[in-house]
């Protein structure tokens, strides 16, 4: 499998820090940034709109990983590439059926960008099993989404575990990427069940930025 992915979640950044605190992200090793964009109304709380991300695609150098928790993520595909997006990740959950599923995939990849999708705590995993060729990340939420500092749900591991199985069956070289509670413990897990990209908010932003994103890695 390839090396670990670390996805810093920009949700801890503190803003009144911004630019030291990206320069430390940059020097640490970390290959993504993780953008959370949330619509209050697929999850109770409000966070940044596309022109919040063409400022840190120019502030940054680094891979733009789009996590939209929105209820309507095809509308909002072209602005968020546009504004700079590498990566954009929808959920499962607000989709009508496979086909919108397979069209918004195909919106994206038409674009030449990585698409993915993303499943909540309550969703059973074997939802992806349809789309394992559709995606580029496979996004496993081991917190319900919506606001970090939460603590991580073991759950997750089996679902990791499973994903994994069912792509190297089928010689499918997507990531898998868990999002939610990780620290030094809980990363070693989720890596151990088969996922190589990593996101992680408050344990790197809490801290020493560098220490974190390496005992992550
Ligand atoms: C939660 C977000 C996460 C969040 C993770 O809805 O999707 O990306 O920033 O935060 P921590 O790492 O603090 O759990
Ligand atoms: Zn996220």
């Amino acid at each position: 499998m390839s090396h670990t992915i670390i996805a810093p979640s920009v949700l801890s950044l503190d803003y009144a820090r911004m630019n030291e605190q990206l320069k430390e992200v940059s020097e640490s090793g970390a290959e993504w940034l993780h953008f959370d964009v949330m619509d209050g109304h697929f999850v109770p709380n409000l966070t940044f709109g596309p022109d919040i991300l063409k400022g840190f695609r120019k502030a940054s150098d680094l891979y733009l990983d789009v996590h939209v928790m929105i209820e309507k993520p095809l509308f909002f595909a072209e602005k968020f590439l546009s504004a700079g997006a590498d990566n954009y990740t929808f959920h499962y959950e607000v989709m009508e059926d496979a086909e919108s599923i397979r069209q918004l995939s195909g919106i994206v990849r038409s674009q030449g960008k990585s698409v993915g999708i993303s499943i909540k705590p309550d969703t059973d995993v074997s939802v992806l099993k349809p789309f394992l060729k559709d995606f580029d990340v496979f996004l496993i939420m081991s917190v319900e989404p919506g606001f970090g500092g939460q603590k991580f749900m073991p759950a997750s591991l089996d679902k990791i575990r499973t994903l994994r199985f069912w792509l190297d069956e089928e010689g499918i070289q997507a990531h898998i990427e868990v999002d939610g509670g990780i620290n030094g413990t809980t990363g070693k897990l989720v890596k151990e069940a088969g996922a190589d990209v990593l996101v992680a908010g408050s344990y790197i932003f809490g801290g020493n930025i560098k220490e974190a994103v390496m005992s992550l890695a």
